[in-house]
């Protein structure tokens, strides 16, 4: 990391020559805007337009999914269909258009959601149910080897429509309890395989596409009892890093990205992005309940990340919070 002075409005560049204007991230957030099939709607496209009045650097589009039986819900976007390839262009550039980077996170479900959704399928590494905190899900089932092959090639059509689509970044969703999390996590998955899933998907996705940026939004830790730890998430963010990933998204796993009982203030997770901000040498995103430019140049100040993800605060009034904290001129 850089030893001159860095704030917020400081910009970061990659080594694939593109830039980020300043520090600020706006993380994915669901909008419920596509069509049942997947399809970006008008309504999506104006949801984006006034997310990206924040004048934030990155502005990565909402978890969509990569197979139909991975999706979570009824109006989620889809990245599974070559006919969502136009719509996801007109949303990459809109956002480009404004000065950001454009991202597009995408997802597998697993066991994370219900068969009506799925067209009746639900997976699991291990056929272990995922104790998400908010409702009772069904027992999924364990994953052969060509369901396991079916994901892979899915992530990869997929970053391949990100990537037609003229997107800067794809983020792979591993935390949050969703299916690779399942991978990653001991509770949904004792057999000690975890990461293998995950490093090659990124392995294979750097391979095809050396100059798309990749990152990876992991847990810190899984906030559930005998979930991953944060020694657990240090040795994936190494092993992420070494296998050529661009960015780590550091937010919570099976427990959801909720702010735990025991965290207060802003930047409910970013102990754990710290933590793991010490050990790499790419680029960190901190995420929980950031709110204000000072908490987000003091943190940057301290190298505790590189990047900070301001979500809830940018969504209730992105033009006003920018206007605030972020936009110059
Ligand atoms: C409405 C809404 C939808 C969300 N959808 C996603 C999502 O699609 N993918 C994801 O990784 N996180 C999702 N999150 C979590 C946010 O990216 C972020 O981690 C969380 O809101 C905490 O940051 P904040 O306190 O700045 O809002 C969502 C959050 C909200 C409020």
């Amino acid at each position: 990391m850089e030893n001159r002075k860095i704030d917020r409005h400081t910009a970061l560049y990659f080594k694939n020559g593109k830039a980020m204007r300043n520090r600020v991230v706006v993380p994915p957030m669901a909008s419920q805007t596509a069509t049942e099939s997947g399809q970006v709607s008008a309504a999506t496209l104006a949801h984006y337009e006034r997310l990206a009045s924040s004048c934030g650097g990155l502005l990565i589009v909402e978890y969509s999914y990569v197979h139909l039986s991975g999706r979570s819900e009824t109006n989620q976007l889809g990245i599974d269909q070559d006919a969502q390839i136009d719509g996801l262009t007109q949303l990459a550039n809109l956002i480009q258009s404004s000065g950001a980077l454009a991202g597009i996170q995408i997802t597998h479900a697993g066991g994370k959601t219900e068969r009506a959704l799925t067209g009746g399928v639900l997976h699991g590494p291990a056929g272990i149910r995922v104790p998400v905190k908010d409702r009772f899900l069904e027992e999924p089932t364990p994953m052969t080897p060509a369901d396991i092959e079916l994901w892979k090639s899915s992530f990869q059509n997929s970053i391949s429509r990100a990537v037609q689509a003229g997107f800067d970044l794809v983020e792979i969703h591993a935390a949050h309890g969703y299916g690779i999390n399942q991978w990653l996590s001991p509770i949904t998955n004792p057999r000690g395989d975890g990461l293998d899933l995950l490093v090659e998907i990124v392995a294979e996705a750097k391979r095809r596409f050396p100059k798309l940026l990749l990152s990876v939004r992991m847990p810190g830790q899984d906030f559930i009892e005998g979930g991953l730890q944060v020694h657990n998430s240090l040795k994936i963010a190494l092993a992420l890093e070494q296998t050529g990933a661009d960015i780590l998204h550091i937010s919570s796993g099976i427990g959801g990205w909720k702010r735990p009982g025991t965290r207060s203030g802003e930047g409910y997770l970013v102990v754990e992005a710290a933590e793991i901000q010490k050990v790499v040498s790419i680029p960190v995103i901190g995420v929980g309940g950031i709110e204000s430019g000072k908490y987000i140049d003091e943190s940057l100040r301290q190298k505790r990340f590189s990047l900070a993800a301001v979500g809830r605060a940018i969504l209730n009034e992105p033009k006003l919070w920018g206007k605030q904290q972020l936009c110059t001129g």
